[in-house]
């Protein structure tokens, strides 16, 4: 008897789970797609003609946008907006950027950021390999 209800629960246990871990999967990916539209939205293209994030709309996957890399579960690991020519005045903290927590490279050599300082939140990409901000206009704070 006691073992027929082992059985039980481990079947009621592990159809929850499957059951759990594509919605677990497809909120993570609304999310980073969200993410990611957040820090579109966040960006002045009025004087430049980006080529790469014309094609960031919700009506596809991020990991079809140009610029977006893919691991092959579907978290974002590599960014490259390099040479959109956008302008960003107000990175901060806060920025939806920082919220790509699977990223291990990020390019964004080319754009201006009109002096705007490193957001110390970059530290929360703890996967961060590859970070290009070449001709960027950071305002490198003096620190050490
Ligand atoms: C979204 O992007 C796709 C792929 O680049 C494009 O074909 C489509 O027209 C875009 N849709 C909108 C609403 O901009
Ligand atoms: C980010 O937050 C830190 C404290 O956590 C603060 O010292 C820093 O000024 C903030 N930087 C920006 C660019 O918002
Ligand atoms: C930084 O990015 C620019 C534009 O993609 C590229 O030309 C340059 O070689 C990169 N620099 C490094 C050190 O990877």
């Amino acid at each position: 008897m006691p073992t027929l209800f082992l059985h039980f629960f481990l079947f009621l246990f592990t159809t929850t789970v499957t059951n759990l871990i594509p919605v677990v999967h497809s909120n993570y990916i609304e999310a980073q797609q969200q993410s990611l539209l957040h820090f579109k939205k966040s960006l002045d293209v009025t004087h430049s003609n980006p080529t790469k994030l014309i094609t960031w709309n919700s009506s596809t996957d991020c990991c079809s946008w140009l610029g977006v890399t893919c691991s092959t579960n579907g978290r974002v690991v590599g960014l490259d907006l390099s040479g959109e020519h956008f302008s960003n005045r107000n990175i901060d903290n806060s920025s939806s950027l920082f919220q790509l927590q699977h990223l291990q490279s990020l390019n964004l050599a080319y754009n201006n950021f009109l002096g705007s300082s490193i957001p110390s939140a970059i530290e929360k990409l703890a996967n961060l390999r590859y970070l290009n901000l070449s001709e960027a206009f950071f305002f490198w704070a003096n620190s050490h």
